[in-house]
């Protein structure tokens, strides 16, 4: 894994798709996704309720960013600029040369390959860019999409299970 450096901000690009760092004008889009209740079905996170609690989440993922310790992209379609959902990589481990990836995408902009388009890139950052050895998903075992997702990339699911969550499967990716 080669050391991280973040700043500035690697932008990626594909087909259809810019990702780019969040800045705080997504602060309308950011609340859609964090406050849909179907996005946030199987995800273990608090929903946004208001639109501070969307400001304040992207100013502590800007810090993380810039103190190199994750990377959030957010999705945006090049032609329209429209901000369709996003993508990180977190929790890095140097012991394991891994991180863990999550993704969202707008409920009604499921079901065109946007986000295999988005992971295809960010998978090919991990381990082209980085160089990283490893990437995990923990992703709910009721969670048809992401596990489709994740096996069309070829994540392998581990029989392990974690005792504090044991609907949550583990899928690993490696080089
Ligand atoms: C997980 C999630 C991102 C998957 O979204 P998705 O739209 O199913 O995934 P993709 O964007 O890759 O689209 C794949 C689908 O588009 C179809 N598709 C249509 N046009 C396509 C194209 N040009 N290229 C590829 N696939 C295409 C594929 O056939 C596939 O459909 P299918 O699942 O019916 O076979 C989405 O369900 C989501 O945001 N869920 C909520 C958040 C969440 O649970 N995150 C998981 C965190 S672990």
């Amino acid at each position: 894994m080669v050391s991280r450096n973040f700043t500035p901000f690697p932008i990626l690009t594909s087909e259809r798709l810019t990702l780019r760092q969040l800045s705080i004008d997504d602060q309308q889009d950011i609340f859609a996704l964090r406050a849909d209740i179907e996005i946030n079905r199987y995800l273990d996170r608090e929903p946004s309720k208001t639109i501070d609690n969307a400001i304040h989440f992207i100013n502590m993922i800007n810090d993380h960013i810039q103190k190199n310790n994750s990377l959030y992209w957010v999705i945006t379609l090049t032609e329209t600029k429209t901000v369709v959902g996003t993508i990180c990589l977190f929790n890095f481990s140097e012991e394991e040369s891994s991180c863990e990836i999550g993704y969202e995408l707008m409920t009604k902009l499921q079901g065109q390959g946007i986000m295999q388009e988005a992971a295809g890139e960010v998978i090919a950052y991990a381990f082209q860019t980085l160089q990283l050895q490893k990437i995990v998903a923990f992703t709910h075992n009721r969670n048809q999409r992401s596990t489709k997702l994740l096996r069309r990339f070829n994540f392998l699911q581990s029989q392990e299970t974690n005792e504090e969550h044991p609907e949550y499967q583990l899928f690993t990716l490696t080089r």
